[in-house]
């Protein structure tokens, strides 16, 4: 059966105030619509762990840094209504732009450290619309439980670092990437591949996982990521942005003893796919042969 959509806070606060009443956890599963089996991935745990799911559909503008990219974003309401029917989700909440952000509206969430780096160098101010949004609708939603994909690794960070600092009543729960058969990471900007780009795009997470072996088993990180770069270059990635061993938790320098990630954002003709795993370095890892990476 459809889940009810909702789009008003009004009509949401009937909801959830009812559930709330009864004792029950309500979890979110926050997305920007164009739903795939990774966002399903997430509903499904969180059905398995709360009473009540919400399922938000949001478009965010304040996370776009291009305003072509946000035009071009996939808006697909019904498909997601349809694709979501199955899973028994109790509300999609499908707010509009002045219900998030009424007029007047000039409060922006601005996580330090975490944000800066990667995703945050090339997207200027993407994560500042990522933490702005997520804490509304947290706080629009009222939610025990929040549920995130790990394939989007940096943002997760930021939203762990929000909800810690501002000691925020919610649990975020992360969920491992869903990958296609041949190990692409799903994701809504897989759609825009041609047939043969989508082909091609299977190299990605094929240079990840080599360099990821290759680091384990103690290649120093320096001339094995510039390899790896050079790799996804004659494979077809234009620009590489990025290919970095970082922290796992803080995106800063990777520490030995400590679990580290590699992330990588490319394009692939005029998309942008990011991928992430994560590494276990070698024990006799040190500062400064990590140091170089
Ligand atoms: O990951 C996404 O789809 C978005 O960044 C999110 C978390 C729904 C915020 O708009």
């Amino acid at each position: 059966m459809n889940a009810p959509i909702i789009r008003s806070l009004d009509a949401l606060d009937a909801l959830t105030d009812a559930w709330r009443a009864a004792g029950q956890r309500i979890g979110v599963v926050p997305t920007m619509g164009a739903l795939h089996e990774g966002h399903l991935s997430l509903v499904q745990r969180a059905k398995a762990e709360c009473d009540r799911v919400i399922v938000t559909l949001f478009v965010n503008p304040r996370q776009f840094n291009n305003p072509e990219d946000f035009a071009r974003y996939p808006r697909t309401e019904q498909a997601d209504a349809a694709i979501l029917a199955p899973y028994g989700v109790d509300a999609l909440f499908v707010p509009t732009g002045d219900e998030v952000y009424p007029p007047g509206h000039a409060t922006t969430v601005s996580v330090a450290g975490v944000s800066g780096p990667l995703e945050g160098a090339h997207r200027p101010g993407h994560f500042d619309g990522v933490a702005t949004v997520v804490t509304i609708l947290f706080n629009m939603t009222r939610a025990e439980r929040a549920y995130f994909g790990e394939k989007d690794w940096q943002q997760l960070q930021v939203v762990r670092r929000l909800v810690a600092d501002l000691h925020l009543p919610i649990r975020i729960v992360p969920c491992p990437s869903v990958r296609a058969g041949d190990g692409l990471a799903l994701s809504s900007r897989n759609q825009r591949l041609s047939a043969k780009g989508r082909a091609q795009a299977a190299a990605l997470p094929g240079v990840l996982f080599d360099l990821a072996g290759r680091l384990e088993r103690g290649a120093t990180p320096a001339p094995a990521l510039a390899e790896a770069r050079a790799r996804l270059a004659d494979l077809g990635f234009a620009p590489v942005e990025y290919l970095e061993l970082r922290d796992g938790d803080t995106l800063g320098d990777p520490l030995p003893g400590r679990p580290a990630r590699l992330l990588v954002a490319a394009w692939l003709e005029g998309v942008r796919l990011i991928d992430n795993i994560p590494v276990t370095l070698p024990q006799t890892a040190t500062r400064s042969s990590l140091g170089a990476a």
